[in-house]
C-alpha cells in the first residue's frame, strides 16, 4: 500500500459526547435529560445500562486531556450537556458552564482546539415534558441555550456545531423509539425534523450575533444509498425514498432553502408540511462555514421483503424509523461487519464526500465521526490489540484521501471515539474507543489503534 500525506493543516482529532462519557448525572445542578429517563424504561437499553458511570469524564477530565495531548491530537470534539447548563430548559446554571469552561482552558493549555457540539441528544427532560422536539418552542429554547454557551465559551472556542445527527434525534427518538425519548409516533418524528432544523437555524443566528468570528456548522450522518438491484424500479424507488429521508431531508433545506418535493410527498401522511411556517426555510438555510460528516456505512436497500425479521436483541419492541418507506429492507451482501453488525465499506465515505462536493455548495468538510466497535479486551501483556479497528480507520482515511485528490475540500478527521463509552441503546457492551475504558476501575488503556493514530496525526500521513 502506498504512503500518503494529508494537506498541510489537516485537523486530526477525536470525538465524544456528553451523555456518553461524563457520568455525574446529578452533579452540580444537572437535572435529567431524556436519556436519563429513557434508561429507566425496562428493555430500552441493553443490560439496563445508564449514564452512570460512563467514563467518569466529568471527574477525570484533566487526565483525559493529558491523554489527548500524549496522543498528539490537534482537536477534541465534545458536546455540552444542555441539562447542566439550563437544567429545566430555562434558568442558567453557572456550575454547569464552569465545567466546560475549565475543559476548554485545559485543552487550550495543551494546544488542543476545542470543537463544541451544542446538541448531542440529551434534551432536558423538562422540555420533553412540554413536547420535546415536536413542540416548535423547543427550537427557540435551543437558540437561548446556544446563546448562553457561546456567551460563556465564545471568547475561546472557534468551531461550533449546532446539532449532531438530527436524523437520529427525530427518527430514532420519535418514530422507532430505539432512542430517547422512545416515542413511536410517526407524526411526532415529522414534526421533530422541522423543529430540529429550525432550532439549528436559530442557533446559528444566536452564535453569529454573539461571535461574528465563530466558524459554525452542523453534523449529519450521511449514507450512500445503494439499490440492491439497480435494474428493478421498486428497488430504485426504495433507494430514492431512503436517500430522501436520510440525506436530502436535511441537506436541501440547509443548502437549497427547500425541502425536496418527493420527501414532502412521502411524509405528507404524517402531516409534515403543516409545521413549516413562512420564513422558516430562510432561517434554516443561514450560510454555514463548514459541514460535519459522520460516516459509518452504506445503506444497501431493496423493496423485497426481508427473509427473516430483525432480531430484537432482548429489547422492548420498536418500530421502523423509516416513516414513508416502511417497506424498504436491508439485505445482506456479505461484506465484513463490525460488532454493531454494520457493514465495513470505506468506499462509501468517498462517495459521500464527492457527492457533497458535487451537489451542494462547496463548503469545507470535516469528518466529525468515523470508527468502529469491536470486542476489545485488555490482553495478558496489558495492551489492547485491535487490528480490525486500525484497519477500519486506515481504510477510511485512504478513502478520505482519495476524495481530497478528487478535489473535495476535506479539512479534518475526528475518530469516534476517543474512548469507550455508553453506546446509547446498546449500552457499554459496544466499544468504539481508540482508548479502552475499564468501567470497574476507570483505568484508560490506549489501544494499538490509538498508538497508530497518534503516529498518523504527528506525521500527517499514512505509512505504506
Ligand atoms: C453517531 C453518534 O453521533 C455517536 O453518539 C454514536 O456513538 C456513534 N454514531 C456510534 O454509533
Amino acid at each position: 500500500m502506498e504512503s500518503i500525506s494529508f494537506p498541510e493543516g489537516f485537523v486530526w482529532g477525536a470525538a465524544t459526547a456528553a451523555f456518553q462519557v461524563e457520568g455525574a448525572t446529578t452533579a452540580d445542578g444537572r437535572t435529567a435529560s431524556i436519556w436519563d429517563t429513557f434508561c429507566q424504561i425496562p428493555g430500552a437499553v441493553v443490560g439496563g445500562d445508564t449514564g452512570e458511570p460512563a467514563a467518569d469524564h466529568y471527574y477525570r477530565v484533566d487526565q483525559d486531556v493529558a491523554l489527548m495531548a500524549d496522543l498528539g491530537l490537534h482537536a477534541y470534539r465534545f458536546s455540552i450537556a444542555w441539562p447542566r447548563v439550563r437544567p429545566d430548559g430555562g434558568a442558567v446554571n453557572q456550575a454547569g458552564l464552569d465545567f466546560y469552561s475549565r475543559l476548554v482552558d485545559s485543552l487550550l493549555d495543551k494546544g488542543i482546539d476545542p470543537w463544541v457540539t451544542l446538541y448531542h441528544w440529551d434534551l432536558p427532560q423538562a422540555l420533553e415534558d412540554r413536547g420535546g422536539w415536536t413542540n416548535r418552542d423547543t427550537a427557540y429554547r435551543f437558540a437561548e441555550y446556544a446563546e448562553t454557551v457561546v456567551g460563556a465559551l465564545g471568547d475561546r472556542v472557534v468551531n461550533w456545531t449546532t446539532l449532531n445527527e438530527p436524523w437520529c434525534s427525530a427518527f430514532l427518538g420519535y418514530a422507532s423509539g430505539v432512542h430517547a425519548p422512545g416515542r413511536q409516533e410517526p407524526e411526532a418524528a415529522a414534526a421533530a425534523v422541522h423543529h430540529l432544523l429550525l432550532g439549528h437555524g436559530l442557533g446559528v443566528a444566536a452564535i453569529r450575533s454573539a461571535r461574528p468570528e465563530a466558524r459554525v456548522g452542523i453534523t449529519l450522518n450521511m449514507y450512500p444509498i445503494i439499490p440492491a438491484d439497480p435494474e428493478d424500479p421498486a428497488d430504485l424507488d426504495a433507494a430514492r425514498r431512503l436517500d430522501g429521508l436520510q440525506n436530502r431531508i436535511f441537506l436541501d433545506p440547509l443548502f437549497k432553502a427547500e425541502y425536496p418535493a418527493d420527501v414532502v410527498a412521502d411524509l405528507e401522511p404524517f402531516g409534515f408540511s403543516k409545521h413549516i411556517q413562512p420564513d422558516d426555510l430562510s432561517v434554516i438555510s443561514a450560510p454555514l462555514d463548514q459541514l460535519g460528516v459522520n460516516y459509518y456505512a452504506e445503506h444497501f436497500v431493496s423493496a423485497k421483503p426481508a427473509e427473516a425479521p430483525a432480531a430484537t436483541n432482548g429489547r422492548r419492541p420498536t418500530s421502523s424509523p423509516w416513516i414513508g418507506a416502511e417497506h424498504v429492507t436491508f439485505p445482506s451482501r456479505g461484506l465484513p461487519r463490525t460488532d454493531m453488525n454494520w457493514e465495513v465499506q470505506p468506499d462509501g465515505l468517498y462517495k459521500v464526500l464527492v457527492r457533497l462536493h458535487e451537489e451542494y455548495p462547496r463548503l469545507p468538510l470535516y469528518i466529525t465521526e468515523n470508527g468502529a466497535a469491536y470486542r476489545d479486551a485488555v490482553g495478558e501483556d496489558g495492551g489492547v490489540h485491535d487490528p480490525e479497528r486500525l484497519d477500519y480507520i486506515d481504510s477510511h482515511l485512504r478513502a478520505a484521501h482519495a476524495a481530497i485528490r478528487a478535489g473535495v475540500d476535506l479539512r479534518g478527521y475526528f475518530a469516534w471515539s476517543l474512548m469507550d463509552n455508553f453506546e446509547w441503546a446498546e449500552g457499554y457492551a459496544k466499544r468504539f474507543g481508540i482508548v479502552h475504558v475499564d468501567y470497574e476501575t476507570q483505568v484508560r488503556t490506549p489501544k494499538m489503534s490509538a498508538m497508530w493514530y497518534s503516529k498518523v496525526a504527528r506525521g500527517n500521513a499514512l505509512a505504506a
